[in-house]
């Protein structure tokens, strides 16, 4: 193992305290949790051995993961399938990703998730990226559903300064609501700051109605080029043993970010919320691999291993998402969920859980609601196998991809084929 093991200890001890099952809540505090370029073998509970992510682990082990669960190559048509429950081919956010000086957004006539929750009550909540746009204020995430936000609104940004960069373009990306504070957070770490807002919030909700907090962090993706990955001095100490800088930081990064989900889940914990909440994790894309093979774009050291591409490309290294469910009353904790599945399906899902009606969505919504499938019930999951997923369809780049059974038709390439291949790390698994 990489790094010390005191918190898995104290995390696994509380799980065990809990495995008793609590009766099912009706409208639980719903804690989303997005990792940024997260590639497939960089967490401990998909096999790597070395890379150590136990409040990862340990909560993917005791809830149900998602082994066959599939996103976008990229990083805004992801989030706005995530978000709206449609594919990106349907809300015309299929191609490429909203670069800053450009005036486009998630269309307005799609509803979002924290609408949906809202309108059963809940509080809303966005932590972290947005990456949906902003060129007008009716796209930012306080005019779509989020009573409080605190984070930025681009694609990603120096981890202390908060200066996002676009090409040639620099600005200051920080907000809280719709006030610009990117100097009240400056020399901070986006990590940090995350934790201490998501801990803000869990501390401070309300008798009478639940939560709903999407914590989108900014790990592990790179910060503005060449500078990739930064990370406070006393996790890069405790990673000394790895020779190179740029994996070291970015095991580091990933070590403060499961530290992170350990503090939040702690203070669930201590404000006796942990019986109440449902945690969903989901990476957003799979990881940019160029630094590791001496490209210059697509940046990044992440791992898709053993799957082939990388972010951007349609091969499995590239749409292959991280996903699990965790909530202490699921009868069907500790098991996995192979059924093919998509990141729009959390929309109807988290929907359902929270104590929606179904027949309010969207009749033409594209995600199907998981719930029962997760909570392992057979009788009512029978419904919603799905046997057929397309995963783009891009008319611009002229690449598409869908997977019908064990049958996957991929055509074009992306970044003239340079991801296409399979990527090894040195050093590291
Ligand atoms: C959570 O639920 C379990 C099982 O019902 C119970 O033993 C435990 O005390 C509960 N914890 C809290 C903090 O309510
Ligand atoms: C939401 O709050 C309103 C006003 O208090 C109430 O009428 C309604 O029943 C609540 N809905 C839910 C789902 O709790
Ligand atoms: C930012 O860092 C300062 C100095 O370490 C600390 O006092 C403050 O609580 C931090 N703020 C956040 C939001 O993490
Ligand atoms: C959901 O709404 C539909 C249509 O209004 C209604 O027929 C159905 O009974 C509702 N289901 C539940 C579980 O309330
Ligand atoms: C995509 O295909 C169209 C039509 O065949 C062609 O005009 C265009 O140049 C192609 N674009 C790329 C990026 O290859």
């Amino acid at each position: 193992m990489l790094c010390s093991k005191f918190k898995t200890s104290c995390l696994v001890m509380f799980i065990i305290c809990l495995l008793e099952s609590s009766a099912e809540i009706k409208r639980p505090n719903v804690l989303l949790i997005i990792v940024d370029d997260l590639g497939w073998n960089d967490v401990g509970f998909t096999g790597n051995k070395l890379i150590s992510t136990p409040n990862i682990d340990t909560l993917a082990k005791e809830g149900v993961t998602l082994s066959n669960y599939y996103v976008s190559p990229i990083c805004s048509p992801s989030r706005s399938a995530l978000l709206t429950g449609f594919h990106p081919i349907h809300t015309g956010m299929q191609h490429d990703v909203i670069a800053s000086d450009e005036p486009w957004g998630l269309p307005q006539q799609f509803k979002i998730l924290p609408q949906y929750l809202k309108s059963l009550n809940y509080s809303t909540h966005l932590i972290g990226k947005w990456h949906q746009g902003f060129y007008s204020k009716r796209h930012i995430p306080t005019k779509r559903g989020f009573d409080t936000f605190n984070g930025y609104l681009s694609g990603a940004t120096d981890y202390y300064d908060r200066i996002t960069r676009y090409g040639s373009q620099w600005g200051l990306d920080w907000y809280e609501n719709e006030t610009p504070s990117a100097s009240k957070y400056a020399f901070n770490h986006t990590t940090d700051i995350l934790t201490s807002q998501a801990i803000k919030l869990i501390q401070s909700r309300s008798k009478n109605n639940p939560w709903f907090i999407a914590i989108s962090y900014q790990a592990v993706h790179i910060a503005n080029s060449p500078k990739l990955y930064q990370v406070p001095i006393d996790y890069l100490n405790r990673f000394k043993f790895i020779k190179d800088l740029t994996m070291r930081s970015y095991v580091a990064l990933l070590a403060s970010l499961d530290d992170s989900i350990g503090t939040i889940f702690n203070h669930l914990h201590k404000t006796g919320q942990a019986n109440s909440t449902l945690i969903v994790f989901t990476s957003d894309n799979g990881a940019p691999t160029g630094t590791l093979t001496g490209k210059n774009c697509n940046l990044g050291v992440g791992s898709n291993q053993p799957l082939r591409g990388a972010k951007y490309t349609l091969w499995e290294g590239g749409i292959k998402g991280l996903s699990w469910i965790w909530a202490n009353w699921l009868k069907s904790k500790g098991t996995v969920y192979n059924g093919l599945s998509h990141i729009t399906d959390w929309t109807p899902t988290l929907f359902s859980f929270a104590g929606g009606n179904e027949s309010s969505l969207p009749a033409n919504i594209d995600g199907i609601n998981l719930r029962y499938a997760l909570e392992g019930n057979r009788k009512r999951s029978k419904i919603i196998m799905r046997n057929e997923l397309i995963h783009n369809i891009d008319d611009i780049w002229n690449v598409s991809a869908i997977r019908i059974d064990d049958y996957k038709l991929v055509t074009g390439t992306v970044l003239d084929g340079q991801f296409d291949d399979w990527h090894l790390r040195h050093g590291l698994p």
